[in-house]
């Protein structure tokens, strides 16, 4: 899981830089102290994180809960009384979890503030929805990402419409800015970031270098249509793998593609192939029934689903008002 303190490591910190410790220890508000390179707890005053702890100690100052942080292993981040008790100490918490595994949890409060361990301990770099699922993070919301370079971006993650899968929102937009060119003419290929710092439902794409680093990191991808107000109930609903059909790198007209699962208008199918578009936005044409899958009944000429949109049908529900979204997401499976 989280890597643990070499002991030469410990050793070291604990024997050899008691005095930049000491140093260090009046100057908590410090990010960065040279002496302890970036091995450093960070502090933010009047904060507390509310997830179990793994130990509750009574102590003198900030150095003792600190130090008792750091020599156990499993400590990413800890509470700490704002002020002293009757006897003249403080209450410290150790948590294995920190506020970049369960920001949710993490609030204000004028009786606490939190310290978290920087660089080496900080360890906690995730590159996709799916390593906070798997540290065990439920709540859907935005949650810091990395990237292959290590540059951190805001990214929304659903933890919980599936079970057992974690995914990350690539791009969603609504039926109004179907025009847009980063929804219209432009494959995955093509690099045409949209209010990719701010997630939204309406207008939002991620860059290719974003998206080329969660493609690395997850298995699966789907599309969804109005996601916001219908949550996941599977219809009008597309889910497929990387390994029998890469999204991002195919380019083509109506190639016959495997989805693990299709659902457009209520027509449906399991492990089957479904004609694809892409050169302008990846899309099906649902008129065309020249694959395994068909929605062709009920369908209007040349509709388009899942993106494109030159033309539309009001009854696919990425496309039924101005209002309706689209969303792609990169996914993976969470290990038992
Ligand atoms: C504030 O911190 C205290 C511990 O000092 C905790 O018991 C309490 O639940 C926290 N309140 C909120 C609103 O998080
Ligand atoms: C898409 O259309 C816009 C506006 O016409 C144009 O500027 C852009 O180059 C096009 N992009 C691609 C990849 O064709
Ligand atoms: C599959 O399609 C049928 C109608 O063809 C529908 O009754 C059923 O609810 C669909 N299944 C799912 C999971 O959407
Ligand atoms: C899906 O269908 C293909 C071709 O019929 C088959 O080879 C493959 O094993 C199936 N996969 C699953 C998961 O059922
Ligand atoms: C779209 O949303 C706006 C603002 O919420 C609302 O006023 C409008 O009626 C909606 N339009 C449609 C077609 O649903």
């Amino acid at each position: 899981m989280f890597p643990a303190p070499s002991s030469y490591w410990l050793h070291f910190f604990v024997f050899s830089s008691l005095l930049a410790v000491e140093a260090y220890a009046q100057d908590l508000d410090a990010t960065y102290h040279p002496d302890l390179r970036q091995d450093v707890f960070v502090k933010e005053k009047y904060h507390f994180l509310n997830v179990p702890g793994i130990g509750m100690f009574t102590v003198y100052d900030t150095f003792d809960c600190t130090l008792e942080c750091l020599s156990n292993p499993s400590c990413l981040s800890l509470n700490l009384a704002a002020s002293k008790g009757a006897d003249g100490n403080f209450w410290c918490e150790l948590l294995t979890s920190s506020k970049y595994i369960n920001p949710g949890e993490y609030k204000e409060n004028k009786t606490s503030h939190y310290f978290f361990l920087k660089g080496r301990f900080q360890g906690f770099q995730p590159t996709s929805c799916f390593e906070y699922g798997q540290q065990g993070a439920s709540k859907d919301g935005i949650y810091k990402i990395y990237d292959n370079g290590g540059n951190s971006f805001q990214a929304y993650c659903d933890l919980r419409s599936e079970p057992g899968i974690a995914w990350t929102l690539i791009m969603s937009w609504s039926r109004e800015n179907r025009v847009v060119s980063a929804f219209r003419n432009t494959s995955f290929q093509n690099n045409v970031p949209e209010n990719e710092n701010s997630p939204n439902w309406d207008r939002y794409r991620l860059s290719l270098a974003r998206m080329r680093s969660l493609q690395v990191h997850s298995t699966h991808w789907r599309a969804t249509c109005s996601y916001p107000t219908h949550g996941i109930d599977f219809r009008d609903y597309l889910r497929g793998n990387f390994k029998d059909f890469n999204i991002v790198d195919f380019l083509g007209s109506g190639e016959c593609k495997r989805v693990e699962y299709v659902d457009i208008r209520g027509h449906n199918g399991t492990n089957l192939t479904v004609p694809f578009w892409q050169g302008w936005a990846l899309h099906i044409d649902s008129y065309s029934g020249s694959c395994e899958f068909s929605a062709t009944v009920g369908a209007v000429s040349s509709e388009d689903n899942f993106g494109y949109y030159g033309t539309f049908n009001p009854k696919f529900r990425c496309t039924q008002t101005d209002n309706s979204t689209t969303q792609w997401w990169f996914g993976a499976h969470l290990k038992k």
